[in-house]
């Protein structure tokens, strides 16, 4: 511990020399956890020898086995919830006597309460909100120590329709400013005008003055890549222990807009000076775009027609949890990008800070949700209990928080809300739009409705909302706009298909699982709990992954369509009771492998060609089995089985989205063609795979930086002497590590595994497993991950954590 003290005193003082503002310091290090109710822990003194040391974010429940019996039932992943403290103590430097202190959470699931020094700073309902606590006057300084004591309690379940994780699973802060510095989210930067000549860019600032009246200089300048575009400055009399507004306009020619596929960005960076003396500074993205809706014509970005390419995400990253990773989060992102999504849905619920920043970065629309119902509740103990007290305090919290993204393009105030069934939907979204238009006047308002009729539609008739979302129902989409005159509108959640990856019925009918709202499961489902990854399986409100995109595509007054979703999640999955704990929902498996449908979107969405061939090629002699391709920038596919073509084949109408053939199997190959004018474009062959010999190793990354937090996923796969997929395998794989890494999670992609996904061992699902290897901070050098499986050659696998 002495250590630990000494090394901290050292960061300060070392950052306190030459900073003269704000001091943001990750505070995610040593915390002592433990699982369980110990009211006194929120003392300054109390012993946690027994206690765990980790490192945040951290997600208790991930860490369990799954369980039938825990009361958040399969919908919320069969996980635990519980009561838990962390506590955390240290030093702060004399010399920060006269600074403020705060301590920010990026979020902690549910039911928060802060004890800094025995003393109590509050408690925050709602597992999802960012929020802060001034500590300031509580602090000791020297060498006296402080102990900051966290109680989270997770413990009434079911809380919630799908997987939360519970702890302090998002990232903490210790942040240190003068006493007068820029409010928390005291910045506010609109743009008026965005046009490719010029943009006009305003500032707002709020300065909270904690001391003496006085006169400072208030300076703001746009940076790009560093370099500075246009600064303005004025001086500003902030008085003495209260809150000062000022606003500052700028003008940038020719800006570099900003759009998904060019995500250009600059930075405001707001500098306060005292005389010559910097005494804050605080820096804020900007993305110069402009957009509307038209209730005819759908989405404008920078002038031109967009259509939104999007997909829903719950909070979780697979294997990990709930718990903050900023790797595993951007691989999200990327395999979303890679597929030619351009917009992301935080369902249902305020998103990590770290999703709005990688969608600055990486070129995403955001639809920001708050969230998932008002006071009628969908679950015993979710959040409709604390809806009353908070809602108020969390929406403004996340607008102002978020409202600076370029990312994020408008606020959902609600998914399914079912105050939308009865007129007291109709104060309540007056309400909470107002609080929205309160803090963020520039963005659109939307609901994510389902009821399409305006009469039976309260939230609709507050009209306090600006663009209408409506889910599934897309046989409704050509009444809307005579339905709703002049409102635009958005498929803000379309599809529920169901898929399991690697997993094909030959009967490729479709079919609707559950059947109808009186059936919870589906009736003579598959006994494995699989469910064929041919698109032709959707829970009966939904539909296809084709039908759905297809219905969107043909509609231009559809501003664009929210696919559920885009990764499986942890709960949720329908059709099935347990053992089934994640949902069939993806696009992409909870492992993060892509399912076939993958390469539809991938078809439609981007511009590189596309050819992807399914199933795979082990069958029964003589069994009929349909060979699906997805293709693009080519006029044709041919398919050949062992050499001899079975046919050409096209897209019809320009309504197709896939082609198929029926033919008996023979073992070989089976390969498809995609041609242009004749001309090859690309090729796709899948051979009959042998018996499994041995296991493949395939890292994402073999450099990582030895931090402590960044990630290598490792794909293992079962070939055969030849190198080829074996379809079935399902080994058990054991994973171990040497060097200065961990394996932090592994997983499959099947939604009915029970082994928990954070031990290092994995059967194989249809020839695949993933682990998960994080670096240790500090610790450069080789980390080597090897998989053993009986009967099979093990592999291994070097990466390499660097500086
Ligand atoms: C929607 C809901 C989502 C999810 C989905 C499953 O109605 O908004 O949260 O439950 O159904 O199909």
């Amino acid at each position: 511990m002495k250590k630990i003290l000494f090394s901290f005193y050292l960061i300060l003082v070392a950052v306190a020399t030459y900073a003269q503002s704000r001091i943001v310091q990750n505070f995610n290090d040593n915390w002592q956890f433990y699982l369980g109710d110990e009211p006194q822990a929120k003392n300054l003194k109390f012993n946690t020898n027994n206690w765990r040391t980790l490192a945040l974010p951290h997600d208790w429940s991930i860490e369990s086995d799954f369980k039938a019996e825990f009361p958040a039932r399969n919908d919320g992943g069969a996980l635990p919830g519980g009561i838990a403290w962390y506590r955390k103590t240290f030093t702060v430097d004399a010399s920060k006597k006269d600074q403020l202190f705060y301590i920010q959470f990026d979020g902690i699931y549910k039911h928060s309460e802060v004890w800094i020094n025995g003393q109590y700073l509050g408690k925050r309902a709602n597992g999802y909100i960012s929020f802060q606590y001034e500590i300031s006057k509580y602090l000791n300084f020297g060498n006296t120590p402080n102990s900051i004591a966290v109680r989270v309690d997770n413990s009434q379940q079911p809380d919630s329709r799908w997987y939360t994780g519970s702890g302090i699973y998002r990232n903490v802060y210790l942040i240190s400013t003068n006493k007068i510095a820029v409010a928390n989210y005291g910045t506010f930067i609109t743009t008026p005008k965005v046009t490719a000549t010029e943009a006009k860019v305003n500032v707002s600032i709020e300065i909270k003055n904690a001391a003496a009246a006085k006169s400072v200089t208030v300076e703001v300048g746009i940076y790009r890549a560093g370099k500075l575009v246009t600064k303005a400055n004025q001086s500003v009399n902030v008085n003495a222990s209260s809150s000062t507004k000022l606003s500052q306009d700028l003008t940038i020619t020719k800006p570099a807009l900003w759009s998904p596929e060019q995500p250009n960005l600059y930075e405001v960076i707001t500098r306060i000076y005292d005389g010559k003396k910097l005494i804050d500074e605080v820096k804020n993205p900007l993305g110069l775009r402009n957009f509307r809706f038209d209730a005819d014509k759908g989405f404008y970005l920078n002038e031109q027609p967009y259509t939104l390419l999007g997909v829903c995400l719950h909070h979780d990253l697979g294997a990990l949890g709930a718990a903050m990773n900023t790797r595993a989060l951007e691989r999200q992102l990327q395999i979303m990008k890679d597929m030619g999504a351009n917009a992301i849905r935080t369902a249902h619920n305020p998103p990590a800070p770290e999703v709005l920043q990688l969608c600055d970065k990486m070129g995403f629309l955001v639809m920001d949700e708050a969230f998932d119902m008002w006071k009628k509740r969908k679950n015993k103990f979710d959040y409709h209990l604390d809806f009353e007290e908070n809602h108020k305090q969390d929406l403004e919290d996340l607008v102002k928080r978020d409202r600076n993204h370029p990312s994020v393009f408008m606020w959902s105030i609600g998914n399914e809300i079912r105050e939308q069934f009865d007129a007291t939907g109709i104060p309540l979204t007056k309400e909470l739009s107002a609080i929205v238009k309160s803090i963020d006047p520039t963005r659109p308002v939307i609901a994510a409705l389902t009821e399409t009729m305006p009469e039976k539609n309260f939230i609709f008739q507050s009209k306090a909302l600006d663009v209408l979302g409506f889910n599934y129902k897309y046989f409704d989409y050509d009444s809307l706009p005579k339905r709703f005159k002049g409102y635009p509108l958005l498929a803000s959640e379309t599809v529920s298909a169901l898929a399991t990856r690697g997993v094909y019925d030959l009967a490729d009918t479709l079919r609707l699982w559950p059947a109808s709202s009186k059936d919870k499961y589906v009736v003579g489902g598959n006994p494995d709990f699989t469910v064929t990854a041919y698109d032709n399986v959707a829970a009966y409100w939904g539909t296809t992954h084709e039908i759905a995109w297809k219905e969107v595509k043909k509609r231009p007054f559809m501003s664009g369509t929210f696919v559920w979703t885009g990764f499986d999640y942890l709960g949720e999955p329908v059709p099935y009771p347990f053992p089934a704990r994640s949902s069939y929902y993806g696009i992409v498996d909870l492992a993060g492998f892509p399912k076939d449908v993958y390469y539809m979107y991938q078809s439609e969405w981007t511009d590189k060609p596309v050819l992807h061939v399914l199933p795979h090629w082990n069958w029964k002699a003589g069994e009929e089995v349909s060979v699906w391709a997805y293709y693009s920038q080519a006029d044709e596919v041919e398919l050949f089985v062992n050499g001899k073509s079975k046919g050409i084949k096209r897209k019809e109408d320009g309504d197709d989205l896939h082609v198929s053939w029926k033919v008996p199997f023979e073992a070989g190959s089976v390969k498809v063609v995609s041609r242009k004018g004749g001309k090859t474009v690309l090729e796709k062959e899948v051979k009959t795979a042998g018996s499994a010999y041995k296991i493949q190793l395939i890292a994402d990354r073999n450099n990582i930086k030895a931090d402590g937090k960044d990630l290598s996923f490792i794909t293992a796969q079962i070939v055969d002497k030849d190198g080829n997929i074996v379809p079935d395998a399902d080994h058990l794989i054991k994973f171990t590590i040497t060097g200065k890494g961990s394996i932090v999670g592994t997983d499959n992609g099947y939604q009915a595994d029970l082994t928990s996904l954070s031990k290092p061992e994995r059967k194989a699902f249809k020839g695949k497993a993933l682990a998960i290897v994080k670096s240790q901070q500090n610790e450069k050098g080789n980390i080597v991950l090897k998989a053993a499986a009986e009967g099979l050659e093990g592999a291994s696998v070097v990466v390499k954590a660097v500086k």
